[in-house]
């Protein structure tokens, strides 16, 4: 049984030369809109930094564009000097919704304008948010080499979750670091995740929980927030319902909330540097950060895999 006594242990991120904690977290989705407090908001990432945390994910595009200002907000005046802070450009929000824009110079602009947004000189990990293949051209790749010669950024990765351009990206040298979404629901990627790592890549999983559907909460409906979480799973992710409710004896396991077992499963591979979750309740980022330093026995391993369908 994990205890808050337990520090978050850290592990590598690829050959970036820096180290992430195995729990990150998601700066992003209801945690960044206006409609939830800001204290609470900033609580969480206070109380996540004093636990050890040391990856914190946002994105230029995360609630309605009003994430990353929050996260500079919750940052000033913190010593953040081990703490990883990721952003990502290539979207960004145009008052109404989520838009592209992957011109080489919409990158720099993003750049610029997300070290204001965080009070940094320097971004630790930039993200391409979703990039299309034919997106990551000559000159793309050489905005992002200049972004690293400029000291703009640290290590440059891309988020994608779609595998073809993942595996598009592990080619490509100017990356450091890809985000799959790796999860319960998603054992597919092992393979993916295990070619990126061979190629010296770290990679970070996005969507540890599948949205609340590993943890079946995505449906336990108790505030104006669940409710714009499970219409978001829906939205994005429907089919994983079904699948998510093959995984409910992860809420009856001995000494284990089911959202450690789940994000202990995307821990239990050793290429997994960090997996990054997203919340707005204290309680859940605590039991979360639990999840740090868990195995799971082989049998409950089995059990997912039958779960999985993979045997
Ligand atoms: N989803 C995407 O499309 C996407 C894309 C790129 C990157 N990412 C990155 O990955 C991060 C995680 O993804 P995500 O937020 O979409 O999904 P997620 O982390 O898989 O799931 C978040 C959901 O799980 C709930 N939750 C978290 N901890 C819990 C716990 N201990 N017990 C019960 N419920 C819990 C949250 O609700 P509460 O607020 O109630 O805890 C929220 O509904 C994002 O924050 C972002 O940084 C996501």
């Amino acid at each position: 049984m994990p205890s808050l006594a337990d520090p978050v242990r850290s592990r590598a991120l690829g050959r970036t030369g820096l180290s992430v904690s195995e729990i990150g977290l998601g700066c992003a989705s209801w945690w960044g809109q206006k409609a939830f407090d800001e204290r609470e908001a900033v609580n969480l990432v206070h109380a996540a930094l004093e636990r050890g945390v040391t990856f914190l994910d946002t994105g230029a595009a995360y609630s309605g564009g009003g994430a990353e200002p929050r996260l500079g907000r919750a940052l000033k005046g913190r010593n953040l000097e081990r703490v990883v802070v990721a952003t990502k450009a290539g979207t960004f929000h145009d008052g109404r919704r989520v838009a592209r824009d992957f011109r080489p110079q919409a990158i720099i602009a993003s750049v610029e304008r997300s070290l204001r947004n965080l009070g940094l000189e320097r971004l630790p990990l930039l993200q391409l948010h979703g990039p299309a293949i034919s997106e990551l051209d000559d000159e793309m790749l050489a905005t992002l080499e200049e972004l690293k010669r400029r000291g703009l950024v640290g290590a440059v990765g891309a988020n994608s979750f779609d595998p073809a351009v993942i595996d598009h990206i592990i080619g490509l040298a100017v990356f450091d670091v890809v985000m799959v979404d790796y999860n319960v629901l998603r054992p597919e990627r092992a393979a993916l995740i295990a070619r990126a790592a061979q190629q010296g890549k770290g990679v970070l999983a996005g969507m540890a929980l599948a949205m609340g559907h590993a943890n079946r909460q995505v449906m336990r409906l108790r505030a104006p927030r669940d409710v714009w979480y499970a219409l978001r799973a829906l939205k994005n992710h429907r089919g994983d319902i079904a699948k998510g409710a093959r995984f409910g004896f992860l809420g009856r396991l001995d000494g284990l909330s089911a959202s450690q077992a789940a994000l202990a499963y995307v821990l239990a591979d050793p290429h997994v540097s960090c997996a990054v979750v997203g919340t707005t309740r204290m309680a859940h980022l605590i039991d979360n950060l639990g999840a740090s330093g868990v195995t799971l026995s082989p049998a409950v391993m089995d059990q997912i895999r039958r779960a999985q369908g993979v045997e």
